[in-house]
């Protein structure tokens, strides 16, 4: 088939791809043109495990294209997929002006029967308003598609490939049949594609995500009641999560969940129940728990360094918002970067994946290291923000070499208790029992 892909960032550039894998001509528009000639000349703009080889190969067999030019994409794609922004506006509410203004740029472009395929998450009515969009401004028949994409980063090429289930949204056998050609490959184990209205099929992007983080923002405060009550979160975590009811993913306490997603999809989905006249009190609450679970490791330094931690410097390991990407878009370690620099420390980092990107966002508020062991040089402790693999099993040898104190505050939970114990340090964790007699 001849597929269109508006939009080339994790989700566009991942499904493009993807689609060319099974056979299909897929060219990607963007608007940014360095990001666009970046592709052009065989270069992935983003961090994406597994990707690169999928690119290269569909890019050399011709199957995979890149361009700005959206009216030549438009002139032969049978199915345009929409993978744009849709950022929090001023009030909160998903911002649809990038989906409505794609639309409308298509529909003057559409000369024949074309399937648009929504794939960014967006709120309850959105297949709508394309359709209107399409409708004042061109008699050609489309249909509309809501076809929400449940990926996650770092696992996204496989996440594509096996999805879990496929969700479309439409009523319209003519796009029903398209779509079901298109997926079947992808779908051969047995996956079901789940098709239903597109108001239904809307929803439950919104109604996945808000879950997710509400399961995380749980198991957050489950943690924080460890703490005070002397428990073991990690203990409760088994505890309940061998419960088939509950299952044991997403039950790992944390600082706060942050991406591109999460606390975008909480809020709009909040916002779009208050637009009519619902008040969903669990996903403010989950909103607002989040907000002070961001707050906490920072916290756990301060008191431990008596509310003054002006002229230490600290080392911290990981930036990226979770391990295998380079998305820093609401990552906790932003908060942690803010609260150490606001209370006058400094801070040297190491990420494997997102140095880049946070050199970009705050230029040299930070300084990077080359590798986790650099950025530990002088420093009064160790944060750890992000679980990368790399970061589970360091040298501690090594560590205690180079570190001024022996002191960890670990916002993912990665080393063993007892391990630490024996080894003598100050190890501050989230839930679980507070380590060594230097205790704060
Ligand atoms: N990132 C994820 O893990 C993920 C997972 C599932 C769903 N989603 C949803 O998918 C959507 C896209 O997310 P993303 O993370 O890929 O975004 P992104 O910011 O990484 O990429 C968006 C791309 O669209 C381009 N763009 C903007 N306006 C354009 C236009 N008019 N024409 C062509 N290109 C244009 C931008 O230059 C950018 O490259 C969002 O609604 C998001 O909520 C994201």
């Amino acid at each position: 088939m001849k597929i269109a892909v508006i939009g080339t960032g994790y989700v566009g550039l991942v499904t493009g791809t993807c689609l060319a894998e099974t056979g299909n001509n897929v060219i990607c528009v963007d608007i940014n043109e360095a990001k666009v000639q970046k592709m052009i000349d065989g270069e992935l703009p983003i961090y994406e495990p597994g990707l690169d080889v999928l690119f290269h190969r569909n890019i050399a067999q011709g199957r995979l294209s890149f361009t700005t030019d959206l009216a030549l994409a438009v002139k032969e794609a049978q199915i345009i997929f929409m993978a744009l922004p849709t950022p929090p506006g001023g009030d909160g509410a998903a911002d649809l002006s990038y989906i409505l203004g794609a639309a409308k740029d298509i529909s003057k472009l559409v000369t024949e029967y074309k399937v648009i395929v929504n794939k960014s998450t967006v709120p309850v009515g959105t297949a709508d308003k394309v359709h209107a969009v399409f409708a004042a401004n061109t008699d050609i028949e489309i249909d509309v598609v809501s076809n929400p994409e449940f990926l996650r980063e770092g696992v996204a090429v496989d996440d594509f490939m096996k999805p879990d289930r496929v969700v479309i949204g439409t009523t319209s056998d003519r796009a029903k049949k398209l779509m079901t050609e298109l997926y079947a490959p992808y779908v051969r184990q047995g996956n079901p594609i789940f098709f239903m209205d597109e108001k239904s099929s809307e929803l439950s992007k919104y109604a996945a995500n808000s879950f997710l983080a509400t399961k995380i923002t749980f198991m957050n405060e489950i943690a924080n009641l460890c703490e005070i009550v002397g428990a073991d979160v990690d203990a409760v975590r088994k505890g309940i999560g061998s419960d088939e009811r509950i299952g044991k993913r997403f039950l790992f306490p944390g600082i706060g969940y942050g991406g591109s997603c999460f606390p975008k999809d909480v809020q709009a989905l909040s916002k779009a129940a208050d637009a009519h006249d619902y008040d969903f009190q669990i996903l403010k609450s989950v909103m607002q728990v989040n907000e002070t679970q961001k707050t906490v490791l920072a916290k756990k330094v301060l008191k431990y360094f008596n509310g003054d931690i002006k002229g230490k410097h600290f080392a911290l390991w990981g930036l990226a918002f979770k391990p295998e990407t380079d998305d820093i878009r609401e990552a906790p370690a932003l908060y942690i970067i803010d609260e150490l620099v606001k209370n006058g420390a400094t801070v040297t980092a190491f990420d494997p994946e997102a140095m880049d990107n946070v050199k970009t966002l705050v230029g040299d508020k930070i300084s990077f290291a080359e590798d986790q062991y650099d950025a530990l040089a002088n420093a009064d402790a160790l944060l750890i923000a992000t679980e990368w693999s790399v970061f589970r099993n360091p040298d501690f040898d090594k560590m205690e070499a180079i570190m001024k104190n022996k002191v960890i505050f670990d916002g993912r939970n990665l080393f063993d208790l007892q391990k630490m114990i024996d080894l003598g340090y100050y190890y501050n964790s989230i839930g679980r029992k507070l380590l060594n007699s230097q205790t704060s």
